[in-house]
């Protein structure tokens, strides 16, 4: 049997999940299949975020459809990791309140993760959604004389500038652990190898470099505030079981507030990059 039969055989369906971004693929039998991971790289390079419904998959079988994507990463020590607020579940859940202000992973490494990989096991009664922004469609969309205030302007990224955010007025002791932390300089428009260009902005965004600090903090206020406009955004709802997976080097997202002592547990795996930030 020719690829092409395969292809029609394998009875795979893309829906947009909106005009600008999101895929939702359907009528996947084989997720060992070759041209399954390939036909889903392709939509999530074009679309950002890609669903698959109902797949219910353990975390075996979670590791093993993210090595069909690229290398799995192991970045606390373990290829799945638990996303859950209850530190019982979690070690790290006190600095996942982060997650609720929009941000992208990785900022501060010197290669951002190609994809992130969630799938709900647990869901939140009320709440507790994940929101996705694409910076590309942002970016696109940017009238010219902003790209031209932009060009050329450098952002620091920083895990303190982050928690900020959630703790507007920390102790000696935080400031100290969140410096600990690298610090990690990057452009703010991404001019990426294949010609597409995103913004490195979000939570992270600590300061644009070599510019005052209320006009910096004005500018990534603003673009950020550009980049999550409701046309740029998809919402998505969890069912136990969905698959999420999201081009995390430019896509900014965020979760939904939920009640901490709810069930909300979902897994999370991590695919390699392989382009450094600009
Ligand atoms: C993450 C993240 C959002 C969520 O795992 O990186 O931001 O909805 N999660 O749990
Ligand atoms: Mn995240």
């Amino acid at each position: 049997m020719g690829l092409s039969d395969r292809h029609l055989h394998s009875g795979m369906q893309t829906t947009a999940l909106t005009p600008a971004l999101g895929v939702e693929v359907s009528g996947v039998d084989d997720l060992t299949d070759d041209l399954v991971a390939a036909r889903c790289l392709e939509a999530l390079k074009w679309r950002g975020v890609l669903l698959i419904r109902g797949l219910d998959l353990d975390d075996e079988q979670q590791i093993a459809f993210s090595g069909k994507l690229g290398e799995v990463l192991a970045p606390v020590g373990k290829k799945i990791f638990t996303v859950s607020l209850d530190p019982a579940k979690n070690s790290m859940a006190e600095y996942l309140k982060g997650t609720f202000n929009w941000h992208i992973d990785d900022t501060t490494n010197d290669v951002p993760a190609k994809a992130t990989m969630l799938t709900a096991r647990h869901v939140a009664m009320v709440g507790g959604g994940t929101e996705f922004a694409s910076t590309y469609v942002a970016y696109e969309s940017l009238p010219e004389h902003d790209r031209k205030r932009y060009d050329g302007l450098r952002v620091v990224h920083s895990f303190e500038a982050s928690q900020r955010l959630v703790y507007p007025d920390p102790s000696d002791k935080q400031i100290a652990a969140w410096r600990s932390q690298p610090t990690h300089e990057t452009s703010l428009v991404w001019n990426r190898a294949d010609g597409r260009r995103s913004l490195a902005i979000g939570a992270t965004a600590d300061h644009i470099v070599g510019m005052r600090p209320q006009e910096s903090r004005e500018l990534l206020d603003e673009l950020l505030a550009w980049s999550t406009r409701e046309q740029f955004v998809y919402t998505h709802n969890w069912k136990v079981g969905d698959v999420v997976i999201w081009d995390n080097t430019g896509m900014l997202h965020r979760a939904l507030p939920y009640d901490p002592t709810s069930e909300r547990t979902m897994k999370r795996t991590t695919i390699a990059g392989s382009e450094p930030w600009a």
